[in-house]
C-alpha cells in the first residue's frame, strides 16, 4: 500500500502538508497524519475522506512510534513519502526556560524525527521523499533561542547528511527551512506582539504557499528549500560573514 506519513498534522504547517499532499500526490492510497490531538487529527478526516489514518499519538513515547511501526508492518506499507514536521519552539534565555521545555525540544525537534526516519526508512523505495521542516532558525545561532536554533542546526546537518546516504536508494531527504509563519508555534514559543522586534518586524511566511512550494522542490530532489527572498538572502549571507556578525544582525 502507497502512503504518506505527516508528523505535526493537527495544525499550521503540518495541517496544510496534509491538505497539500493530499491534492498533489493522488496516487497515494492513504495518507497516515499525526499528532497528539485526536480531535483536530479527526477534522482532517471528515474533510478529507477515508484516505485519511489517523494516529493521534506523542512521538517522544517510544512505545507509541513501536505501535506505529507495526502498523507500517501489518499493512505492508510502502511509504512513498514522510514528512517529519512535529516541533516547538521556545523564546527567551535558556536559564529562564523551563529545563523540562529545552530538553522536551531536544527531545521532539531532534530525537523524535530521528526515530520517525529510522523506523520508517526500512518501508521505504527508490523514489520516494523524505522532508524534513527545518527552520532559517538553522543558518546561524541566535539568542534568546538557543535551544531551538541548535534543534534546528541538527535537522539541518542530520537532513544533508542521510541525503548523501540515501542516494544510492534514490530517495530524497529535504531540509524545508520556513521564515516565521502565524501557526500555533508562536503563542507555544511565548512569543507576541512586543515581545521580540525581529518576530514584530520580520516578514511572515504563508502556510500554504510554503506547503506546496516545498512539496515542489522534494518533487525537484532539492536539498534545502527556503521561501521568499528575504530569507534566501539570509541564508547566503549567513554563509559568507562571519557567525558573530550575523547574530548581532539577526538578534531575536
Ligand atoms: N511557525 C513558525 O514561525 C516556524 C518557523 C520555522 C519553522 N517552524 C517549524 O515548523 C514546524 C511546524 O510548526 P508550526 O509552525 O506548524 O506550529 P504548530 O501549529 O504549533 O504545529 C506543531 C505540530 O506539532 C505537533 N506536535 C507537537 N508536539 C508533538 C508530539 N510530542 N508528538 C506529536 N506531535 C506533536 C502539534 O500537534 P499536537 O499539539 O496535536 O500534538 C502540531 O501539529 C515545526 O517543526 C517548527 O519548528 C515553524
Amino acid at each position: 500500500m502507497n502512503i504518506a506519513v505527516i508528523t505535526g498534522a493537527s495544525s499550521g504547517l503540518g495541517r496544510e502538508y496534509v491538505k497539500a499532499v493530499f491534492r498533489m500526490y493522488p496516487a497515494l492510497e492513504e495518507i497516515w497524519i499525526i499528532a497528539r490531538r485526536e480531535n483536530k487529527l479527526f477534522e482532517l478526516k471528515v474533510e478529507l475522506g477515508d484516505k485519511i489514518r489517523i494516529f493521534p499519538i506523542d512521538i517522544t513515547d517510544n512505545f507509541a512510534v513501536n505501535q506505529y511501526s507495526e502498523m507500517l508492518k501489518e499493512t505492508n506499507a510502502n511509504v512513498r513519502l514522510l514528512i517529519n514536521n512535529a516541533g516547538f519552539g521556545k523564546h527567551g534565555n535558556f536559564y529562564e526556560i523551563p529545563t523540562e521545555e529545552n530538553c522536551g525540544m531536544v527531545r521532539l525537534n531532534c530525537e523524535a524525527l530521528t526515530l520517525m526516519t529510522s523506523v520508517t526508512l526500512p518501508f521505504m523505495s527508490a523514489g520516494a521523499e523524505i522532508i524534513n521542516t527545518c527552520s532559517i532558525a538553522a543558518f546561524a545561532p541566535n539568542i534568546r533561542m538557543a535551544v531551538y536554533c541548535s534543534t534546528k542546526a541538527y535537522v539541518m546537518s542530520f537532513s544533508r547528511a542521510l541525503r548523501g546516504e540515501l542516494k544510492k536508494r534514490q530517495i530524497n531527504v529535504l531540509a524545508v527551512c520556513p521564515g516565521p509563519m502565524n501557526t500555533e508555534f508562536l503563542p507555544v514559543a511565548n512569543i507576541g506582539k512586543g515581545t521580540s522586534k525581529a518576530f514584530d518586524t520580520l516578514p511572515r511566511v504563508k502556510v500554504r504557499e510554503m506547503a506546496e512550494k516545498s512539496l515542489l522542490a522534494s518533487k525537484r530532489k532539492k536539498a534545502v528549500y527556503t521561501n521568499k527572498g528575504f530569507y534566501k538572502f539570509y541564508r547566503f549571507i549567513a554563509k559568507i560573514l562571519p557567525t558573530s556578525f550575523v547574530m548581532k544582525m539577526a538578534k531575536t
